[in-house]
């Protein structure tokens, strides 16, 4: 989701349905406030958190907001979705507006789900530049050996996006789980390349991004707010 960057007098004509003209006098009124402070600039840009004030009433006053939800298998990470239950859905008692999901997983994937409402935060998080790790504990259906962790570490060719993977560490947990650290998130990446082996994924489970782990005490389908310091440990 795009950071909504947008010009102070185009918001305010919209919002209070009036001209540019009109809205130039309100301005150089000294009538708007943004952030507890007069702004009598047409030009002036904003963004979603922007505090907005027009005389004595609030126009805009939204709250950054960080979730982490552990999803359950059969929830879609999508905000809607006719056939299956939602991840945002989840989310009860939270305002879901501008919220969207930092990272998806597979309809019968499980585990950490991040969901914000900063649009910056997410974009930052999940950019293919910043290559964040995202580890994930894998279950599948044959015996797993030495050979797998070469290959995933060389990387592997896919046509479909004509590109190959970056190196991925694969760790053999025991003979049919494996842990498996990413620095990218192409399309069911992690089944694609235990495919390669004819090797059936049976679950998988994300347990981080970056530095941020999922809760233990979250069970499926629980959410909590992220603390100050999670927010800032996905930057790192
Ligand atoms: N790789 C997959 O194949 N599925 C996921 O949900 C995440 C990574």
């Amino acid at each position: 989701m795009q950071s909504k960057r947008s010009r102070l007098d185009q918001f305010l004509a919209k919002r209070l349905q009036q001209p540019k003209k009109a809205i130039r006098l309100i301005l150089l009124a000294g009538r708007v406030q943004l952030d507890g402070v007069i702004c009598k600039d047409m030009d002036r840009q904003i963004d979603e958190f922007t505090h907005i004030c027009f005389d004595e009433k609030t126009l805009q006053n939204n709250r950054k907001q960080y979730y982490m939800l552990h999803k359950p298998v059969g929830v879609v990470s999508a905000t809607i979705d006719d056939i299956h239950q939602t991840a945002l859905s989840l989310l009860r008692g939270v305002d879901l507006d501008l919220m969207h999901i930092a990272g998806r997983l597979d309809l019968n994937s499980t585990g950490l789900l991040l969901i914000t409402n900063d649009s910056k935060w997410s974009q930052a998080l999940m950019a293919p530049e910043t290559k964040v790790s995202k580890q994930y504990l894998v279950t599948l259906e044959n015996p797993i050996d030495e050979s797998y962790i070469s290959a995933f570490n060389e990387g592997m060719y896919f046509d479909y996006e004509d590109s190959t993977t970056l190196p991925a560490q694969l760790i053999i947990v025991s003979d049919f789980q494996a842990r498996v650290t990413l620095q990218e998130g192409k399309y069911h990446q992690i089944k694609r390349m235990f495919g390669r082996f004819r090797n059936p994924v049976v679950a998988l489970h994300r347990e981080s991004i970056g530095n941020l782990v999922l809760d233990k005490a979250l069970v499926p389908g629980h959410f909590r707010h992220l603390t100050d310091s999670e927010i800032n440990l996905t930057q790192t």
